[in-house]
């Protein structure tokens, strides 16, 4: 297993380039099987969960041809089954796109239930609410959704709770269905209206994306398509929150600004300077930073994928903040790495009361989910001494290349292999290679 070996106190300055959206790639993949022609996918980011999901969709006959590291041509004619027996899907959370993909387009699916990241109950009771509105009977057996039906038909679904999976699933299980559905209570992240998008280019009548309210006109059958992936906000997120934490310089490059909005805007709150244009924004940090209160919400509130590195800035800004989770009953776990750094910050229930330190201090510390390392590297970034991130496996499901793109801006960060005791790998080598 690797690790990330850190020496914190360096600002962080420069530029980096933001990857194509995890969360929007992991859908329009699981889509692009959903018309037999061949679909060409650029901006896909080479990060784990996205690998994961085209052996899946290899497994059961899908051909994919890698054009380059980020670019991909799929074709889903030669599917032979809709029976998904891969191992890794169970790893990542995304693997129930498969479901409304392969519903959408074979009336049928059975997929293992999904995994990822321990933020607490991951139910999907919302998708299956709206499989079975469209009129396929769904089951869960022996660790998998079984789902099948003869046709599927429109439907006036309403949403218990904003949900971005369930929401983009009943899209795909939807586009080729007889009739009109509309999806009352939809989530409206930018990577929903991605996938409604991706699914218009290939011949989907989708409109209100991005609203509450998504109207999908079922059609007779989806074609071609080459489609590019919007910039991962969440990844953009975590450098700005890096640039803050360590008093530095950083300019994202390649975003939407319009989709870091809720995340600067925080920034700016509590000291940032923040310079916003057309396709970059800059976040500078000179001084200690001030304190605030967060609620997490559904997009375009402050996204939940942001709290554990929010917190991790609030930790060592002055004075008392509060962190409300709203969207998930358990993404606090990675609190108790903090305290080991010396951090002051008491959880209750799905709040956390932070009262800012002077610093933290390096030390060991083990990433619990995908965020919360981030986090947890940001922390050390700015820590007095040497720390060690350990299971960073869950780092390199969303993040590419997560140490050289930091050691770029001017971090101290290697990549070790947990047990291994050759030279650990010249970062610097690794980036000019
Ligand atoms: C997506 O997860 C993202 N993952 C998550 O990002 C992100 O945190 C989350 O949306 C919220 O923005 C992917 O896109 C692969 P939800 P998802 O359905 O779809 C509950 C990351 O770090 N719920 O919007 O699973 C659920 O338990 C990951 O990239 C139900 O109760 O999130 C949660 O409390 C972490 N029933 C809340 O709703 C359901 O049927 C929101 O979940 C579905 C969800």
């Amino acid at each position: 297993m690797e690790k990330y070996l850190i020496t914190g106190g360096t600002p962080l300055v420069g530029e980096v380039e933001i990857g194509g959206a995890k969360n929007a790639a992991l859908a329009i993949l699981a889509a692009s099987i959903m018309t037999d022609e061949t679909v060409t996918i650029e901006n896909v980011p080479d990060v784990r969960d996205t690998n994961v999901m085209m052996q899946a969709m290899e497994s059961i006959g899908a051909h994919i041809e890698k054009i380059d590291r980020h670019t991909f041509k799929i074709n889903g004619s030669r599917i032979h089954n809709q029976v998904i027996l891969n191992e890794g899907i169970k790893k990542i959370r995304a693997s129930y796109y498969l479901i409304g993909a392969l519903l959408g387009k074979y009336k049928n699916a059975e997929v293992p239930l999904p995994g990822g990241c321990h933020l607490g109950t991951r139910a999907i009771d919302q998708h299956i609410k709206g499989f079975r509105s469209l009129g396929a009977t769904v089951n869960v057996r022996h660790g998998s959704v079984i789902a099948h039906t003869d046709n599927l038909h429109g439907s006036h679904i309403f949403m218990d709770k904003v949900s971005v999976g369930a929401t983009i699933n009943v899209i795909m299980a939807a586009v080729m269905a007889e009739g009109r559905t509309v999806i009352e209570n939809a989530a409206k992240e930018p990577h929903v209206v991605d996938l409604a998008n991706f699914l218009n280019s290939m011949g989907a009548n989708i409109k209100g994306a991005g609203t509450d309210v998504v109207r999908i006109n079922g059609v007779q059958k989806l074609h071609k398509s080459e489609y590019t992936i919007i910039p991962d906000q969440i990844e953009a997120g975590t450098y700005l929150m890096a640039a803050a934490a360590t008093r530095g310089d950083i300019t994202v490059k390649n975003v939407i600004p319009k989709h870091l909005e809720c995340i600067y805007a925080k920034l700016n709150e509590i000291g940032c300077q923040v310079e916003e244009s057309d396709d970059a924004v800059r976040v500078v940090a000179t001084k200690r930073l001030g304190n605030t209160q967060v609620k997490t919400l559904p997009y375009p509130g402050f996204p939940t994928d942001m709290q554990p590195q929010m917190t991790a800035i609030l930790g060592i800004s002055q004075g008392i903040s509060i962190v409300t989770e709203s969207i998930f009953d358990s993404r606090f776990k990675y609190v108790d790495e903090l305290t080991k750094m010396g951090s002051d910050i008491k959880v209750e229930g799905n709040t956390a009361i932070i009262t800012g330190v002077d610093k933290y201090t390096g030390a060991e510390i083990a990433a619990p989910d995908l965020r919360a390392g981030a986090a947890l590297v940001i922390a050390a970034l700015t820590a007095e001494g040497d720390s060690v991130v350990t299971d960073i496996r869950y780092v390199q499901r969303g993040y590419e290349d997560f140490h050289l793109k930091l050691a770029k801006l001017g971090a101290n960060i290697q990549l070790v292999e947990e047990d291994d005791e050759k030279k650990p790998e010249s970062v610097f080598t690794a980036v000019v290679s």
